[in-house]
């Protein structure tokens, strides 16, 4: 695994230690905070006694071929998880693709279809293109079969799974007038930021606040319109900053094209996510939130509908590091090795 000192680095080793058929062989970080191997509680302190091996240093800008191969493990290993930022994955991953290991990458350099999308959503030219162009992204509630032969996998951003879950069985099935706009709000604690300190993340900063930042440019909405289906004009996504650690929640508007009941709207659901263990469809009006999914890999959905107006107000929830990163990483591990997809997350 490489990004093993991050946030999302945490919770996959905190997931794979435990998984019964998933063995971490590597666990490497950047140079940045060490230059000789070292045991990975020393950065994650709540992983002591679970690891005998230690996590590497290497400089991932420096090595290609085979450098990197013998850093990352290969041939031992079958698989590479990347908890890495966007161009340091964008990097990487041809090598690994060209040494025949499956790659998961949890960064965004691999979820949009279009090159030319990168510079402005990301500020970087993809310069990856046959890799971009193999790339699954691995919704694994939206498109299993895709996800378990995918060589590359593309773990969804967790903003983005949040609203695609929300919104997706609603739009396949045609049931929302697409042109009154489809809105999200929604909000997320700060580790959804990762490790690196920063004046915004600044304790004083978050706590006992709530600031919307990204508006119009937060780098989830090309993937969600793509996965989605439908344009920038008639998507509007705030994301806001929240003084918690972890988790997410995005509560969705949209208004329906024709006469539907709430116990329809949920029966829909639960018809597309009937077969998913790790989607919770709440009934009757119930509405998650964030302490029922922190710390869990699981996505939970809730409804209110407007009967007069058909106006539908979607809420879904689910932990940025788990269903968000880490928990949705590890399912698509399964699916792509055989096994049943919430092997090791419940
Ligand atoms: N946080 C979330 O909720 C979340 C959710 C979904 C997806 N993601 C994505 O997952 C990835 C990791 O996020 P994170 O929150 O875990 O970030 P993070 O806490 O900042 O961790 C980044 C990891 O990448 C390593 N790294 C940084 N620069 C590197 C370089 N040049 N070469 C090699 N390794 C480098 C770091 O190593 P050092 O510690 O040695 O610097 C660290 O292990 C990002 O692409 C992020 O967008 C994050």
């Amino acid at each position: 695994m490489l990004g093993a000192t991050g946030y999302v680095g945490r919770e996959l080793l905190t997931l794979l230690v435990r998984h019964p058929d998933a063995r971490v062989v590597r666990m490497i970080s950047s140079t940045s905070g060490a230059s000789k191997p070292f045991p990975i509680e020393q950065v994650h302190p709540a992983l002591r006694s679970r690891f005998t091996i230690p996590c590497l240093p290497v400089d991932l800008e420096g090595p290609g071929g085979f450098a990197l191969l013998e850093a990352v493990g290969a041939p031992e290993a079958d698989v590479v998880f990347l908890a890495t930022p966007h161009e340091t994955s964008c990097d990487v991953v041809p090598v690994l693709l060209d040494a025949g290991l499956r790659v998961i990458d949890l960064s965004g350099a691999f979820r949009l279809k279009d090159a030319a999308a990168y510079p402005r959503w990301y500020g970087f030219e993809h310069h990856a293109s046959e890799a971009l162009a193999e790339a699954v992204y691995g919704l694994p509630e939206l498109n299993p079969a895709a996800v378990a032969s995918a060589r590359l996998l593309s773990n969804p951003g967790c903003y983005a799974t949040s609203v695609i879950l929300a919104l997706s069985p609603l739009l396949r099935s045609g049931w929302v007038d697409i042109s009154a706009g489809i809105i999200s709000d929604s909000k997320s604690g700060a580790s959804g930021a990762g490790r690196t300190p920063s004046g915004k993340l600044h304790f004083p900063e978050v706590n006992e606040n709530c600031r919307a930042y990204g508006l119009f440019t937060h780098r989830h909405v090309p993937e969600m319109l793509q996965a989605l289906d439908i344009g920038e004009k008639d998507f509007i996504f705030t994301p806001h900053l929240l003084p918690v650690t972890r988790g997410i929640l995005s509560t969705v508007y949209v208004r329906f094209n024709a006469r539907r009941t709430l116990g329809e709207v949920v029966a829909l659901f639960k018809q597309i996510y009937g077969p998913s263990p790790l989607v919770r469809v709440y009934e009757g009006g119930a509405l998650p939130e964030i302490q029922a999914v922190a710390g869990t890999q699981y996505a939970d959905l809730g409804f209110a509908l407007d009967e007069e107006t058909q106006r539908l107000i979607i809420v879904s929830a689910l932990d940025n590091l788990g269903k968000g990163a880490a928990g949705q990483a590890v399912q698509n591990m399964n699916l792509m090795f055989g096994l049943p997809q919430e092997v090791g997350l419940i």
